[in-house]
């Protein structure tokens, strides 16, 4: 438990420090060549209820795959709704507690990522809201979209070692998360 937290906070500071490469302008072809993929290196429960994420994935088409080097004008529609359809996200404002509940309920169930909750959430919250990058967009928000590859980021970070696939290539998957990959494009 003290292990986790403290490998939790050490790979937040890590994280913290690479923070200023903005994660959106990352080379998408270079994160994503990889020989494994992140849901083999460690599997994670499900942030935001299944029936919620289902029925958000029949709403809205996937976007294309962006193009290399060009931003995105707006963030994923899918996780938009996922967070509305939740409560968390509201008037363009992210809330903490409500993202906390649903999360603690998900994440929550599994006894070795359950300690792992809090923290996440809440460094992630923070990290999310304070990034001034997303706050503008011209149709879906990037906040939820942001906030939920964050959660994955930092859990895969931590995973409990019974739940990790020992293997030099996952450990090469925590490197290019800390050099800014997002977790959608290593999954
Ligand atoms: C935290 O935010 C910064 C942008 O301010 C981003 O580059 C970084 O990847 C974020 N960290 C995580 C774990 O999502
Ligand atoms: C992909 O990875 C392989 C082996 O790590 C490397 O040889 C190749 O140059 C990489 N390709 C790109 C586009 O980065
Ligand atoms: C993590 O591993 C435990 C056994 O150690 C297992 O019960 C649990 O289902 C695993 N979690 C996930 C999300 O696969
Ligand atoms: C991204 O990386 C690929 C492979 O190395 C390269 O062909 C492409 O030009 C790069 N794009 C940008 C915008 O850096
Ligand atoms: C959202 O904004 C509208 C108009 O600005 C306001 O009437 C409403 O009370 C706000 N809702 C919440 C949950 O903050
Ligand atoms: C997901 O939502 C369904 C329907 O509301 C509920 O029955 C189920 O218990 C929820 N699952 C979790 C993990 O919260
Ligand atoms: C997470 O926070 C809640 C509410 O503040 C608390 O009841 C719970 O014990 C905390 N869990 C852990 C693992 O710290």
């Amino acid at each position: 438990m003290a292990n986790k937290l403290l490998a939790l906070c050490f790979s937040s500071i890590v994280l913290f420090a690479l923070s200023v490469t903005d994660v959106l302008m990352m080379n998408e072809s270079l994160c994503r060549n990889n020989t494994v993929l992140a849901r083999n290196c460690c599997r994670l429960p499900g942030i935001i209820n299944q029936s919620i994420v289902d029925d958000c994935d029949d709403k809205f088409p996937h976007h294309a795959p962006a193009k290399p080097g060009v931003k995105r004008a707006e963030g994923s529609c899918v996780v938009d709704c996922m967070y509305k359809t939740i409560g968390a996200f509201q008037n363009g404002t992210l809330d903490l507690d409500i993202t906390l509940q649903h999360i603690s309920q998900t994440v929550g169930q599994y006894p070795n990522f359950e300690p792992l909750v809090n923290e996440t959430v809440s460094w992630c919250y923070r990290n999310v809201t304070e990034n001034p990058a997303l706050q503008n967009s011209v149709g879906c928000s990037f906040i939820p979209q942001e906030m939920n590859d964050c959660v994955k980021k930092m859990l895969f970070m931590s995973c409990p070692p019974s739940n990790w696939t020992t293997k030099v290539e996952c450990d090469d998957l925590k490197g290019k998360i800390v050099e800014g990959c997002s977790y959608s494009s290593l999954y």
